[in-house]
């Protein structure tokens, strides 16, 4: 079953045309890694799906509901269902770790205090980051507060989630972490795209991988399949022969 439908997705900044024809599928259950290089629109791409930005034209379809002509109070319900994890983290600065986290809780959730505070605390030892319940954004690590963003825009358990570059800026330690819990998120049956530039985890979490270049998806194919043909484009992007 498609649960998100890219088509004929278009968009311009100023004279500047970042996309010209995006055209892509993602399947339920599937993470779909989204690769090329820095500046080439998967952020755009990213932010288009939630309405953060408007295409100038194509459509976008999640579970079938068209997102392009929404206005911004549709855009809520769609915001609920599908989960953003921001490039920077995008925490709330005059909020502590644990208020970050319980903001998506009390918002879009029915569960009380102590509720609450098992989840928070559940996910912050899964996320290494016991012991910063008090602690405020600035105060942290670009590491931490990564992962902070991250775990803020699962603990609501979307069913739909984004991910721009999670493990950009991690030590090992946590890449693997995060892979770990992507991979246990997608037993649960979420279903991503998942932009990065992190090869090892790209291979480790996506199904498929799909590359955009020059406003288009220049080509997408299973993880399996990139793996076995070396001439792939996909390959030939990795190993830096071309941008
Ligand atoms: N709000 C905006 N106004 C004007 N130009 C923008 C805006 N947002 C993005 N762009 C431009 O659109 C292009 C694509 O940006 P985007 O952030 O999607 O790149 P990206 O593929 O995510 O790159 P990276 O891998 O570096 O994160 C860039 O040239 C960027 O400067
Ligand atoms: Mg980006």
């Amino acid at each position: 079953m498609v649960v998100i439908k890219v088509k004929n997705l278009s968009k311009k900044f100023g004279g500047k045309t970042i996309h010209k024809n995006i055209n892509f599928e993602v399947f339920q259950g599937e993470c779909l890694g989204l690769l090329g290089g820095s500046g080439a629109g998967k952020s755009v791409i990213l932010r288009s799906l939630i309405g953060l930005e408007k295409p100038d034209g194509g459509s976008i379809q999640i579970e079938g509901e068209e997102i392009v002509s929404k206005e911004e109070d549709q855009l809520i319900e769609i915001r609920k269902k599908v989960a953003y994890v921001f490039q920077n983290g995008a925490l709330f600065d005059s909020m502590n770790v644990y208020d970050n986290l319980a903001y998506p809780l009390k918002e879009h959730t029915t569960l009380n205090h102590a509720e609450i505070s098992k989840e928070i605390h559940k996910l912050l030892e899964e996320f290494g980051l016991e012991g910063t319940s008090e602690v405020y954004p600035s105060e942290l690590s670009g590491g931490m507060q990564k992962r902070v963003g991250l775990a803020r825009s699962i603990i609501i358990k979307p069913k739909i989630v984004l991910f721009d570059e999670p493990t950009a800026g991690l030590d090992p330690y946590n890449t693997i972490k995060i892979q770990e819990t992507i991979i246990k998120l997608k037993q649960k049956g979420m279903t991503s795209i998942f932009v990065t530039h992190d090869m090892p985890t790209a291979f480790a979490v996506c199904d498929r991988l799909a590359l955009v270049q020059e406003g288009k998806i220049a080509c997408v194919d299973s993880v399996s399949e990139i793996k076995k043909d070396k001439s792939n484009r996909i390959n030939q992007f990795i190993s830096g022969i071309y941008i």
